[in-house]
């Protein structure tokens, strides 16, 4: 090992808390508007276009690998896109994502699809087996989905919300409403991770970013059954799965119990103190603060290196806490991947040894 091992066998072998040469490390957003090579691709075309189209896909998806030298490449698309397939208009503004109509009735979720993924969303597991011939096995492909209660804030409110008013009064006045929501769209994701495991997708990574906005006891009715339904679903001996939260610290012990092999932890949380409270059942990402790679770069290296000592070396996957932001300088994030790059674990030990 070692020497010889591959970018997908060290990401792998990390998501089951196997010994490694050094932590992997990729990016939550790590295609996106902080490129160059990003914006003048969508001054040309919209993002909607940028994700239908595998050749475009494909080439956004693999710039932060030739970029950055990150260790893994996430399939280039949005978690908003399945929701198209199920009905609903979807559009990208400035001001973020917009469904037109947005759902909250028992007539339309009713009315609501659940499409098969090789009809519905075919751009994207053409997507994800192009990335595989491009790539020839050797960099690990991350399929994603969005999970249903982070879904359902988008269907319910209509766009990004600040305080989920609209879907909280769902939940709180038509439980079964929200209920039969979550379901439809657990059957929806189970299929399209499915669709992309198939495709080729080494690693999958269940986004609930708004889960964390729930109480403990709410998370446990509205967002952990249904996780736990979709990762059931999924060939696990095969393919790890990584669950997000962002604002996770009051639910981790929770998310320990969806069935995820790998746990992602925003930056609120000390990854020390997420490692004591897990244990060594899980492999754990994180958690650098986005807005830590806006600031002075030999304090990104700093963060960089606390994170990966509290991170613990065996079972650790260098990341982010949420997405990058699109401010964000590229020499910042190449200065993160750096750091991760030369830093060295004893395979024996799963300590750190060294690092430069
Ligand atoms: O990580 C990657 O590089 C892969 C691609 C990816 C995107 N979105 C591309 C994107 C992934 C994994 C996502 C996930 C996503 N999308 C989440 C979950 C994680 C998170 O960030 O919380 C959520 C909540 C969304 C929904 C979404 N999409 C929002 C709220 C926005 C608007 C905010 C913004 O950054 O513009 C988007 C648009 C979006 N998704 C962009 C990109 C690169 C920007 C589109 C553009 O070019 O204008």
């Amino acid at each position: 090992m070692g020497e010889g091992i591959s970018n997908r066998d060290r990401l792998l072998r990390a998501c089951r808390r196997q010994p490694v040469d050094r932590p992997p490390v990729w990016l939550m957003r790590q295609a996106g508007r902080y490129l160059e090579a990003y914006r003048q691709l969508r001054a040309r075309v919209s993002f909607l276009q940028l994700c239908q189209t595998p050749d475009l896909a494909v080439e956004v998806s693999l710039q932060p690998y030739r970029i950055l030298g990150v260790d893994a490449v996430i399939l280039f698309s949005d978690i908003l896109i399945p929701v198209q397939a199920m009905g609903r208009v979807l559009l990208f503004t400035d001001d973020g994502p917009r469904i037109t109509e947005p759902v909250r009735t028992m007539t339309q979720v009713e009315a609501l699809a659940i499409p098969d993924p090789v009809e519905a969303t075919p751009y994207v597991l053409e997507t994800i087996r192009r990335l595989r011939t491009e790539l020839g096995g050797d960099v690990p492909i991350i399929g994603f989905a969005g999970a249903p209660w982070t879904l359902a804030t988008y269907l319910v409110e209509g766009g990004t919300s600040r305080h989920f008013a609209a879907v909280k009064s769902l939940a709180y006045a038509h439980p079964d409403l929200l209920h039969r929501l979550l379901e439809k769209l657990a059957r929806t994701i189970a299929l399209f991770l499915q669709a992309q495991i198939e495709a080729g997708a080494d690693v999958v990574q269940l986004f609930d970013t708004w889960a964390g906005e729930l109480s403990a006891d709410a998370y446990e009715e509205f967002a952990l059954p249904y996780q736990r339904q979709i990762i059931e679903s999924l060939p696990r001996d095969r393919v790890p799965v990584i669950l997000y939260v962002n604002g996770c610290a009051h639910i981790l012990e929770k998310m320990a119990r969806s069935g995820a092999d790998v746990l992602s932890i925003d930056w609120r949380l000390d990854l020390a103190e997420a490692r004591r409270r897990v244990g060594d059942r899980f492999a754990l990402q994180g958690n650098v603060d986005p807005g830590v790679l806006l600031g002075a770069r030999e304090r990104v290296e700093q963060v960089v290196r606390d994170t990966l000592r509290k991170g613990g070396g065996v079972g650790h996957i260098l990341n982010l806490g949420h997405g990058l932001l699109p401010q964000t300088p590229v020499e910042n994030a190449r200065a993160l991947i750096e750091v991760a790059r030369k830093w060295t674990l004893s395979v024996e030990s799963g300590r750190d040894v060294e690092s430069k």
